[in-house]
C-alpha cells in the first residue's frame, strides 16, 4: 500500500479512538482506561514509524519535518500527562481535549501539506516506504521489549 494511504488509514483509526474516549462517560473509567492505553500504544507507534520511515524520506521534499517532529514530541508529553490522571475526573476529560485537539491539528497538517509533498517522490517509492512503515508497525506491535517501552507511563492509581 502506498505510504500516504496506510499513514491516513492509521490516522483514521486514531480519530476513531479519540471519538470512543469521547463518547465515554466519566463513570466508566475501566473503559476510559483501556481506550486510553489503546490509544497511547497506537498513537506511539504511529509517530514512531513515520520519524524511522517516511519522515527522512522528505528531508528535502519539505522543510515542514522538523516541526512535524517537534509536533510529536508535544503529543507525547500531553499523552503521558493524561495517563498521569485519574480517568473519572474532569482534569482528565480537559488535558484529554488538549491532546485531542493537538493531535487533530497535527494529522490536519500533514495530510494537507507532507502527504502532498509526498506525492514528488513517485508512486514506486511511495509503495515501497507503505510496505517498510507496514513490516516496523508489525515488528513495534509483536515486541514485548517494545511494548513495555509504549507502557512506561503507567501509573500506581490504574486499575488492575
Ligand atoms: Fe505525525
Ligand atoms: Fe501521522
Amino acid at each position: 500500500m502506498d505510504a500516504t494511504q496506510y499513514l491516513r488509514d492509521d490516522h483514521e483509526l486514531l480519530r476513531g479512538l479519540f471519538q470512543a474516549i469521547r463518547e465515554t462517560p466519566p463513570e466508566e473509567r475501566r473503559k476510559r482506561q483501556e481506550l486510553v492505553d489503546e490509544l497511547s500504544e497506537q498513537l506511539v507507534m504511529h509517530e514512531l514509524i513515520e520519524e524511522e520511515v517516511f519522515y527522512p524520506a522528505l528531508v528535502h521534499a519539505s522543510d515542514l519535518v522538523p516541526q512535524a517532529v517537534a509536533d510529536h514530541q508535544h503529543t507525547r508529553e500531553q499523552l503521558a500527562l493524561l495517563q498521569s490522571i485519574e480517568p473519572a475526573c474532569q482534569t482528565f476529560s480537559e488535558q484529554f481535549e488538549v491532546l485531542r485537539r493537538t493531535t487533530e491539528e497535527h494529522f490536519a497538517e500533514e495530510e494537507r501539506v507532507l502527504f502532498a509533498a509526498a506525492r514528488d517522490l513517485g508512486r514506486k517509492e511511495l509503495l515501497r516506504l507503505g510496505e517498510l512503515l507496514e513490516t516496523r508497525k508489525r515488528q513495534l506491535a509483536e515486541s514485548p521489549e517494545e511494548r513495555a517501552v509504549r507502557h512506561f507511563n503507567r501509573t500506581a492509581w490504574k486499575v488492575v
